[in-house]
């Protein structure tokens, strides 16, 4: 039996009271980190669950997970933890894909997520258009697709979120403020006027605990300090009155 559990939006404390209730049948607990910029405290998180627990990092996990969690699956109640909602990223999908083809049991235990949790800015979750996600730029790959997308939604009036890019395993975390730089390089090169420093846009910071919120211009965000990460950066579509009102609050200077 293989459970994917979410352990939500922050940190240990997000993780939901069924998760506990599992989790203290289960003989092997897995977690990942690499698909979020994750506050959880592994040694709290131990504590709490009274259990050892086995980190994976990307390469365990996509590319041999027959010999950690499906493995274990097959014999006995394995659970992975994973932050967030354990259906907010492609990965997991693909390891109940697997675990299906093996005749392993496969159950979801939800929590808390950036897809809703970006709703805190003021903005109606139903009003996004399609997410993207803001790679690293380097020397020989420079997506323009974050552009391309943002360009599509403000067709339909929609709002867009970026997701920022992490590379736990060399410490680096995409902020705010990098994903603005990005954006604006794209504009630069393809003049079509819509990511410009004029623009409004929504800075968000560790939502969940100590976030924060800024609205304003992007030559305003872009020095802005918005602390640790993880961040996400929107882009407003068409703003309801009630969306321009629930912004005020965080507007920026
Ligand atoms: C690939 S998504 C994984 C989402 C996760 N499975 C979930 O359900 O929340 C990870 C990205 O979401 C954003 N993110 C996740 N949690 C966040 C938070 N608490 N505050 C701000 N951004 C967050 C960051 O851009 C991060 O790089």
């Amino acid at each position: 039996m293989l459970y994917l559990i979410g352990l939500g939006i922050y940190d240990e404390l997000d993780i939901t009271l069924r998760a506990l209730e599992i989790l203290k049948d289960v003989e092997r607990v897995y977690v990942e980190f690499y698909t979020n910029a994750s506050n959880v405290n592994l040694k709290n998180l131990e504590k709490l669950l009274g259990k050892k627990i086995y980190v994976l990092d990307r390469h365990d996990l996509e590319e041999h997970p027959e010999e950690n969690i499906l493995r274990d699956s097959m014999k006995k109640k394995t659970a992975l933890l994973v932050p967030g909602d354990p259906m907010v990223a492609t990965t997991h999908m693909d390891i109940i894909l697997r675990a299906r083809k093996l005749g392993i049991k496969t159950k979801v235990i939800h929590a808390s997520s950036i897809y809703s949790a970006v709703a805190e800015t003021g903005l109606q979750i139903y009003k996004f258009g399609k997410t993207t996600s803001i790679p690293f730029p380097d020397k020989s790959y420079f997506p323009t697709s974050p552009y391309d997308v943002l360009r599509e939604n403000l067709k339909n009036d929609l709002h867009t979120l970026f997701l920022l890019d992490i590379k736990p395993e060399e410490n680096r975390f995409m902020s705010v403020n990098d994903a603005i730089e990005i954006l604006l390089r794209i504009e630069e090169t393809k003049k079509e006027n819509i990511f410009t420093k004029e623009i409004l846009c929504v800075g968000v910071a560790r939502l969940g605990n100590n976030s924060v919120i800024r609205f304003g211009r992007v030559m305003d965000l872009v020095n802005y300090n918005f602390g640790k990460p993880p961040h996400v950066l929107i882009a407003p579509g068409k703003l309801h009155f009630m969306e321009e009102e629930m912004l005020k609050a965080f507007t920026h200077p």
